[in-house]
């Protein structure tokens, strides 16, 4: 019986030159749109709950809720993160409307709906393919758990300041 192998390996080659053909013509045009492409603003939120439900596991807040939000935190939040996401949060930082995809607004019910530890672990390691950086590098987890904090709470110094 004649061997199939010769066909096979031209097929798998001729499958891998395409591709690469494929990458190369489609790479300038995915560096440089700034639309969303059909879809991929849905595909990457589902992507981004489920990475971050899968990293964060079970994790809670080691912090008791007294202890949550400290000044450092705070402080830490206006140098670290206000230049996106705004120094309340709402994603209007100076660069977070001119990011793609643009910088989450982090008083947003999605973002609130976000558990402790998926808030860490985004801090953590940051989103791959977007600017969110990942902060595992500067900060220690304590100071992490504390920036989460200062997410997670965003929405109720807004609503305290509003009410006075
Ligand atoms: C250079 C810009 C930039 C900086 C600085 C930055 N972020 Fe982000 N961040 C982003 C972008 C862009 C996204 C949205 C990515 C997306 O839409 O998937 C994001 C998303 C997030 C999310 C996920 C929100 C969601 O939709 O679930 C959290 C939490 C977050 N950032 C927290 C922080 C914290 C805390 C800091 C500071 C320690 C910080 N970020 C600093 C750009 C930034």
């Amino acid at each position: 019986m004649k061997s199939r192998a010769p066909f096979l390996r031209a097929f798998i080659l001729g499958c891998m030159t395409t591709s690469l053909l494929g990458l190369v013509v489609a790479a300038p045009f995915a560096l440089t749109h700034h639309k969303d492409f059909p879809f991929e603003r849905r595909y990457g939120n589902a992507m981004k709950s489920i990475v971050a439900k899968l990293g964060a596991g079970g994790t809670a807040t080691p912090v008791g809720p007294d202890a949550r939000v400290t000044d450092g935190a705070r402080a830490a939040f206006t140098g670290s993160c206000a230049t996106c996401h705004g120094a309340r949060g709402a994603g209007n930082g100076v660069f977070g409307p001119n990011t793609s995809p643009n910088a989450a607004d982090l008083t947003s019910p999605e973002v609130r709906g976000s558990s402790d530890g998926a808030l860490f672990w985004i801090t953590k390691n940051g989103l791959g393919f977007t600017a969110m950086p990942a902060f595992a590098t500067p900060y220690r987890d304590a100071d992490l758990w504390a920036l989460a904090d200062v997410v997670a709470y965003v929405n109720t110094f807004d609503a305290r300041r509003s009410a006075r």
